[in-house]
């Protein structure tokens, strides 16, 4: 079995924050998404990996990853000069695949509990493609199967406006190289681009043996900031407590909290798990730090209150008031205007949100 990580897209829902990478690289529980990918297919004994690169800077993705080897995988980078699908991208793997089959996990996507068992069901079972569905509310902005009335899968729609089930498509596949006879028939739809979900329909229609699986616990595509907010709380939920830095006395760690090397929690300050806080990050005297809080390597937080946000690496924080729900780029620095003239004084990139 390969494994090819999707790494390109658009990534417009998330400006400001593609503006400068690639979503993928966006960290949760200050950890890249696209490495919980790659985590997830070392974990199923997938260690054969193309990442297609999209043209939002992927040399920060090569940067990161190199060849694999300080993640225990071979990589192979594939480039996607324009966002033309998924299908496009998947397309672009084939000289890489051979006659493997395959997965195909969209780097933006994180899936509870892995994908080993499936990858097991998958080759035992002989399918063709088998595709991964998740119970959802919304159905209408997904890729979404249709069953007959014996329960069989008969059919995928992208993004109906009546959707015949709650079952939407995941961003993991299974797939067979019999995938790429289909994607060679594709024509760009509405939206210019080759889907995925018309690739597998062909599949379908040409009587191939495409299973499905039903996600058990829960299953994230991080395509906006509500998004990655919310998994963030997840995956922090899920976090495994580890103090590697200082914390003085008279500082107060409570709940499932993990401290990076050379961190430091000075006397007076409170974090309230589940959060983590990055190496080198400093946590002075009286700061708080809520629930749901993932800060970067590097940080200083020098006064003020943050919850439920994601600080990057490299940061500065020195307000009177409190962050909430917020995601705060590398590199920023965020202080209260304590000289001149009252008011807030900004320097924001293009397609920033700021709630004051
Ligand atoms: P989407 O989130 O559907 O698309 P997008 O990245 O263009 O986002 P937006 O709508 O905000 O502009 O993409 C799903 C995943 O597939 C994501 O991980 C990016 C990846 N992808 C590619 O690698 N190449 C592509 O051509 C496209 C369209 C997506």
């Amino acid at each position: 079995m390969k494994g090819v990580i999707l790494h390109g897209g658009h990534g417009t829902r998330l400006r400001p924050l593609t503006h400068t990478g690639p979503k993928q690289l966006i960290p949760v529980a200050n950890k890249p998404i696209s490495q919980y990918v790659l985590e997830d297919l070392r974990s199923s004994g997938i260690c054969d990996i193309a990442i297609i690169l999209g043209d939002i800077m992927p040399e920060k993705v090569e940067d990161y990853y190199r060849d694999g080897n300080n993640f225990g995988v071979n990589i192979r980078y594939v480039y996607q000069e324009k966002p033309a699908g998924i299908a496009h991208a998947v397309g672009l793997s084939e000289d890489f695949i051979k006659d493997s089959p395959f997965v195909v996990y969209l780097g933006d996507n994180l899936l509870k509990g892995g994908i080993s068992e499936i990858v097991k069901e998958f080759q035992q079972k002989g399918y063709d493609a088998m595709i991964l569905l998740c119970k959802v509310e919304n159905p209408q902005q997904f890729g979404v199967a249709e069953f007959d009335k014996r329960g069989n899968f008969i059919k995928l729609i992208e993004k109906p406006e009546k959707p015949p089930s709650n079952y939407a498509l995941t961003g993991i596949y299974f797939f067979t190289p019999t995938i790429f006879k289909m994607i060679k028939k594709l024509k760009p739809s509405w939206r210019g681009e080759l889907e995925i979900t018309e690739a597998i329909q062909l599949l379908i229609e040409e009587g191939y043996k495409v299973g499905y699986r039903i996600v058990e616990g829960w299953w994230k595509d991080t395509g906006t900031i509500e998004d990655i907010i919310e998994a963030n709380i997840l995956v922090l939920d899920e976090l495994e407590p580890k103090i590697e830095g200082t914390i003085e006395d008279k500082a107060c760690v409570q709940g499932r909290v993990s401290i990076g090397k050379n961190a430091y929690v000075k006397r007076g300050a409170l974090i309230r798990g589940p959060a983590i806080i990055g190496e080198n990050t400093i946590i002075e005297t009286d700061v708080y730090v809520g629930p749901y809080t993932s800060i970067g390597n590097n940080t200083k937080i020098k006064r003020g209150e943050i919850e439920n946000s994601i600080i990057m690496d490299n940061c500065t924080i020195e307000i009177s008031t409190k962050i909430i729900d917020s995601i705060i780029g590398a590199n920023s620095e965020i202080t209260a205007n304590q000289k001149g003239p009252k008011g807030h004084k900004l320097i924001v990139g293009e397609n920033s949100k700021i709630v004051l």
